[in-house]
């Protein structure tokens, strides 16, 4: 098994990871298409990540960056097809998905990206491992590479994330991440980084 930097011909298969391992994440519910157009521009802007290869076969990755811009991006230029989804999840009575969709938008108006200590941070915006290589410390592997690369290459000693999952906040204590705050049922955590 080894770490690569993610490249474009990854696409596919995290795409297929993402939807799969990430069930309750909003691009999950929109499908395939807008999971490809988020890893697509996310590798076009200042974002990075690295892969999980084990014989050419990716089976985890990571991604690092700022994805607000990303999320704009895509809801001016596919409102339609998130419009048409948000509809169809509320006719065929799917209250779960709707209900991500009406916390996914409050959460958007409510938050507030100028806390100080989130200033010069950079986030880990998502994690997967493909379920038979999950435990193995593997997802530990990718975010410490990680890491290093944004100590030693963008000068950042900070990063955070921000999970609604318990067990993720078990993952994230154990690489030392600290409980920062919790907005609209979301639990940033931040970690002081140090590759010297
Ligand atoms: C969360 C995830 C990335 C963790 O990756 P992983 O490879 O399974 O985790 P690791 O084996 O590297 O675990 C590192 C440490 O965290 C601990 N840990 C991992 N998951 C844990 C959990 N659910 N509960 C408690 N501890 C956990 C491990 O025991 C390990 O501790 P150790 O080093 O003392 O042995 C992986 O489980 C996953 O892909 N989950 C589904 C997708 C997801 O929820 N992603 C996060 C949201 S973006």
């Amino acid at each position: 098994m080894i770490v690569k930097k993610i490249e474009s011909k990854h696409i596919n298969q995290i795409s297929k990871i993402w939807e799969n391992n990430l069930k309750e994440n909003l691009y999950s519910i929109l499908g395939t298409k807008l999971i490809k157009v988020y890893l697509q521009i996310c590798l076009k802007e200042n974002n990075f990540g690295f892969v999980l290869e084990n014989k050419k076969d990716v089976c985890g990755f990571v991604i690092y960056g700022k994805d607000n811009n990303i999320n704009k991006v895509i809801i001016k230029k596919y409102f339609i097809n998130i419009f048409y989804k948000f509809f169809l999840n509320l006719i065929c009575f799917n209250f779960k998905n709707f209900y991500h969709f009406i916390d996914v938008f409050l959460y958007l108006i409510a938050s507030n990206n100028k806390d100080e200590k989130l200033k010069n941070t950079c986030e880990l915006l998502i994690i997967s491992i493909e379920k038979k290589y999950q435990r193995k410390g593997w997802g530990k592997k990718l975010v410490y590479k990680a890491e290093k690369n944004i100590y030693k290459l963008k000068k950042i000693n900070k990063t955070f994330v921000k999970t609604t999952q318990k067990e993720n906040i078990l993952f994230y204590k154990n690489l030392n991440f600290k409980i920062l705050k919790k907005i609209f049922n979301r639990t940033y955590l931040l970690k002081k980084i140090n590759y010297e």
